[in-house]
């Protein structure tokens, strides 16, 4: 029954199932300049712009963490889940409600039914801690389970049975949007934002405004300079269109916004000693080599 033998990321057959009110999208990716000019370029298109019309994006950090759903009605948080498939999510209020930067009770007037995304997420730091620290609870060391990064700690810590496990876990959340909602704060995704903000719930430092590719690009540049001393992972930047009424004319394709997309930073490269090989048997008899 110990809690370190409790990590991982098996299905939760404990967690129940609910269906979004409206779908948790995800993004299509850019992986270099050029794929961003020609997002730019399908905006102008689709909306009919003129060439020269200015066309204002915000750009934010791309936290590698889980996305989550907080549903506030009358201003009190009703309902936590995971994105799941994108319509159907595992509910988690329980233990969402023991992630300090989520608040039971929204500040100041929000609308009846609001629902914040964003990401939950672990810092590098907590999460060396927290592997230190399953290492040192573990009465075998050789037999100790550890989460192998900042993201499958967060998933493994927020989709616990028990959520005093996940109170002892130091989770994390950023908003980066919404879901049903039965007014809009603002016209605009900075404005929503600022305003999601001022309820009490985090977003990121980094939000800008830009209204030009340029911007976006020495943005994205600046942004992957301090990527390593940035207290928490990233993997890109986004970029969304900030105005609202666009938004809701450039729809989405399949299940991805047309008004948003990742540009992603390559992979991490690093040089390692490869020690030792294990071959772990599964349940099935499948052998998995294990660096
Ligand atoms: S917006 C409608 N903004 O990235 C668009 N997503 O690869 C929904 N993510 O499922 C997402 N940081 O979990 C958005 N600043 C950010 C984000 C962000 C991380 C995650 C999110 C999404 C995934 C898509």
């Amino acid at each position: 029954h110990s809690p370190a033998r409790q990590v991982g990321a098996a299905p939760a057959a404990h967690l129940s199932k609910v269906r979004h009110a409206r779908p948790m999208l995800s993004l299509d990716n850019a992986f270099d300049e050029e794929a961003v000019r020609d997002f730019v370029g399908r905006v102008r298109r689709y909306l009919n712009l003129a060439g020269d019309a200015e066309v204002a994006l915000i750009a934010e950090p791309k936290i590698d963490g889980l996305s989550c759903s907080l549903r506030y009605e009358n201003g009190a948080l009703a309902l936590a889940a995971t994105r799941g498939d994108g319509t159907t999510g595992e509910v988690v209020t329980d233990n969402v409600r023991t992630i300090a930067d989520v608040p039971q009770r929204l500040q100041g007037e929000a609308p009846e039914v609001f629902e914040i995304r964003g990401e939950v997420f672990m810092s590098k730091a907590d999460f060396a801690a927290l592997n230190a620290r399953l290492l040192a609870e573990c009465e075998d060391p050789a037999r100790a389970r550890q989460f192998a990064n900042p993201r499958n700690a967060a998933a493994g810590s927020l989709r616990q049975k028990d959520a005093a496990i996940t109170a002892s876990r130091p989770l994390r959340f950023y908003a980066h949007g919404w879901g049903e909602a039965s007014a809009l704060p603002a016209d605009s995704q900075l404005g929503a934002m600022r305003a999601i903000a001022g309820w009490g719930v985090p977003i990121a430092d980094d939000l800008e405004r830009f209204t030009d590719l340029d911007g976006l690009l020495a943005y994205y540049r600046a942004i992957e300079a301090k990527r390593a001393d940035l207290p928490f992972d990233i993997d890109g930047v986004v970029y969304k269109v900030d105005r609202l009424d666009w938004q809701r004319r450039l729809g989405q394709v399949a299940k991805a916004p047309r008004w948003a997309i990742a540009h992603k930073f390559p992979a991490e490269r690093a040089e390692t000693i490869l020690r030792a090989i294990d071959i772990q048997v599964g349940r099935t008899g499948a052998l998995t080599p294990v660096a």
